[in-house]
């Protein structure tokens, strides 16, 4: 396991480590219009101006144009929050992968939302990660425990199952699993309740992330970014980017509040400049 953590800038072994971005990720879930979308879109981006930060707004399907026109030149990505597992077909009111070219270069999958809502298991999960990879969206894979999981000691079993199933069935695509997969740990009793996991907890699921995922074939898993997802706000996101293993948050409710976005980023911010200067000091071959 230790070859797999991001050492923290004061205790460097070279030989170990990698420069993983920040990454902070607004999911806006079935919330705002296309009018108001694009404002505060807009909102965000002078509010949250970190290019260190690697920053994606996931709106709604019928806001991604509004919201692409107000990211424009801003740095800031455009993401949608799901995405069918075919190309094409008979699936009236669904969004393939191929629509989404132009309007979303991210993808969330596997919400646990969708979970409980749309009954998405991990095998059709996996075939939306597949999708997603042959078409060239940038998946974040959400996968977490419930509170009677967690309460039963079965969370890092549960989610190294979620992770197992969906990038077997992933891996069966054209391509294989997609090198720049992003996962999102995100514990189900944690999310929109103002409850969140330990620091501590979360990133030694962020170990485990990347444990199972080299156990399922992700070719570089010290490179694979992982996040932290559950009632994030300004005051406890320190809490997750204190954590070497985690790199950044997938933000839901405080996601629609230009204040909290920008506390929230301008943290990201310390650490991301925190992994530069490292990356600065490392030997070559190392950042
Ligand atoms: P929350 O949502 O921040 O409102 O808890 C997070 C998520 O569902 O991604």
């Amino acid at each position: 396991m230790a070859k797999m953590r991001q050492r923290g800038v004061s205790a460097i072994a070279w030989d170990d480590w990698v420069m993983r971005p920040v990454l902070i990720v607004a999911n806006w879930k079935m919330n705002t219009t296309p009018a108001d979308a694009g404002r505060l879109a807009a909102a965000m981006a002078a509010a949250t101006d970190e290019p260190l930060v690697d920053r994606v707004i996931c709106p709604p399907f019928v806001s991604l144009t509004a919201v692409g026109e107000a990211l424009r030149g801003t740095g800031i990505s455009v993401g949608a929050q799901n995405v069918h597992a075919e190309a094409f077909g008979a699936y009236t009111g669904e969004i393939s992968a191929p629509m989404l070219a132009g309007l979303a270069t991210w993808c969330i999958v596997g919400h646990s939302e969708r979970r409980r809502d749309d009954g998405e298991t991990d095998a059709l999960i996996g075939r939306k990660l597949g999708r997603c990879r042959e078409f060239g969206l940038r998946a974040i894979l959400c996968v977490g425990e419930s509170l009677e999981e967690r309460e039963a000691g079965q969370a890092e079993s549960t989610v190294r199952n979620q992770l197992a199933a969906a990038l077997a069935a992933a891996a069966s695509f054209d391509g294989g699993l997609d090198p720049g997969l992003v996962v999102a740990y995100e514990p189900v009793w944690a999310i929109g309740t103002g409850r969140t996991a330990r620091g501590s907890d979360a990133a030694a699921m962020a170990d485990a992330i990347r444990a199972a995922c080299a156990e399922s074939g992700v070719a570089d898993p010290a490179a694979l970014a992982v996040l932290y997802g559950g009632s994030v706000t300004s005051a406890s996101i320190g809490e997750f980017l204190a954590e070497p293993s985690i790199d950044g948050a997938l933000v839901g409710g405080a996601s629609l509040k230009v204040d909290e976005m920008a506390g929230i980023v301008a943290r990201a911010a310390l650490t991301a400049r925190a992994r530069h200067a490292a990356a600065d000091l490392a030997p070559a071959g190392h950042a």
